[in-house]
């Protein structure tokens, strides 16, 4: 058997025949590769959304799967911590009403257990404790058919419960939950290993912390964060952000960091006349994205004005200043698992919320006013639909900037949708005109008027 660094595959059901052997040895040498390459990666201090004040990484991501046509066997991982963490997974078949698969949590010993059983509609859990002892529960679910659909699972020894749920693993897309008992917590508290069929499920990250508390979408920062704040869990402090949200908030929160400042003081105005009146550039730019839509559609545009250049850290120009008209709105997509911090100048953006993209089925929606900022992570708030919904005004206006994770090597540079027909697409994020021009062009709209 071997077993190496947080993930392990068991060897010994492979048998080589004279005909097979060229491609079991290969598949060996790849498996060792890839087992190596894992190894390096668990062991590396450069994990995704690592806390700078903590050597615990936050998470661990699997590697995108490899050889998946050879692999049958049991993938084994481990948690971060013993008792916590959130497995994040793809099933790799779509359910079926005979859709049946396990994953077994235990200890070091594999004498305490949590045997999980997944159906299409049902979701149950044993518990075998050190004393002989059992402790079951069985929830109704509903997997879905959704081919981009994912799931997570939260273990939660401290607070006696295990969640599952679809989409980004949070409270609001959870499907249900097993609470268990006081007497199992000593034992609960020991699983440390994950095993599951790897044919079945693909795994995609190891959350540190289990699932416990909602998601505030609002950032503030230490000046301003309360004690409500953080009791009610209004706002997101900022120091909780990843290490690149942290920076993304710092680059855009600045009390200078404003659309009417000294330069141009009436800088939103003259955005304002500039949409309002037939032959100025806003105007004549909205017209023709209008046109361009199907009937039915013509709101679903907005304009797109970037500041600086792509110097490769981010989907597209890093800095994007959003003007969204009354009524105007977005298709669903996501960022490229991009970090971004948005924060709102002017009117108000209404934000709704999916659990993946595919589906149409929002799990929340917000809306955030001038001066509010929000923020999105590689795990969190990727998944949305944004819209002024002000009819009578004023005109949304955002500055959104983005990056990549720390350790993400893909750098996928779209932003994928949904379109008209509700098919994944790949949105290039473009630019309409760059800042330093069009600040020139309203200046000479607002002075001309
Ligand atoms: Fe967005």
């Amino acid at each position: 058997m071997l077993n190496t660094g947080i993930i392990g595959k068991t060897l010994d059901f492979i048998s080589i025949s004279q005909h097979t052997a060229p491609i079991a040895y290969i598949w060996l040498f790849l498996r060792l590769v890839k087992q190596q390459f894992i190894s390096l990666l668990y062991q590396s201090e450069n994990m995704s959304s690592s806390n700078i004040n903590l050597r615990n990484p936050r998470e661990y991501i699997f590697p995108q799967p490899m050889l998946e046509a050879l692999e049958t066997a049991t993938l084994q991982t481990q948690l971060l911590i013993k008792g916590q963490g959130v497995f994040i997974f793809e099933l790799t078949k779509t359910p079926s009403t005979t859709f049946e698969t396990r994953i077994n949590c235990a200890d070091y010993s594999n004498k305490i257990r949590l045997d999980i059983k997944i159906t299409k509609n049902e979701f149950s859990a044993l518990l075998t404790k050190s004393d002989g002892n059992t402790f079951e529960g069985i929830e109704r679910i509903a997997l879905s058919t959704n081919d981009k659909a994912f799931y997570w699972l939260s273990l939660d020894s401290h607070n006696l419960v295990l969640r599952f749920g679809i989409g980004e693993a949070r409270l609001e897309t959870e499907s249900c939950r097993i609470m268990f008992d006081d007497a199992c917590k000593k034992d609960l508290l020991t699983i440390s290993q994950f095993s599951f069929d790897d044919a079945v499920i693909a795994p995609l990250r190891m959350l540190r912390d289990p699932i416990s508390t909602p998601v505030a979408l609002a950032v503030k920062g230490s000046d301003d964060l309360t004690m409500d704040d953080i009791a009610a869990h209004r706002f997101m402090p900022k120091a909780n952000l990843s290490e690149i949200g942290q920076l993304l908030y710092d680059n855009v929160a600045g009390k200078k960091f404003v659309l009417d400042d000294d330069d141009f003081p009436e800088f939103s105005q003259a955005i304002e006349y500039s949409i309002k009146t037939p032959g100025c550039w806003c105007h004549t730019k909205l017209a023709e994205k209008s046109k361009s839509k199907p009937a039915g559609q013509e709101k679903k545009i907005y304009l797109r004005i970037t500041l600086g250049q792509n110097s490769g850290e981010s989907p597209g120009i890093p800095y994007v200043m959003e003007i969204w008209p009354p009524g105007c709105y977005s298709s669903i997509h996501s960022h490229a698992g991009a970090n971004a911090i948005i924060r709102v100048f002017t009117g108000s953006v209404a934000v709704t919320m999916y659990p993946f993209l595919g589906t149409e089925e929002s799990f929340g929606k917000a809306t955030f006013k001038a001066g509010d900022i929000a923020w999105i992570s590689p795990t969190l708030n990727q998944y949305h639909m944004l819209k002024n919904e002000n009819l009578d005004g004023p005109t949304c206006i955002t500055i959104q900037c983005y990056m990549y994770d720390k350790d993400d090597l893909g750098h996928y540079s779209y932003f994928d949708y949904l379109d008209d027909n509700n098919k994944l697409a790949q949105f290039n994020p473009n630019s309409d005109m760059d800042f330093v021009e069009f600040k020139a062009t309203m200046r000479k709209e607002w002075a001309k008027r």
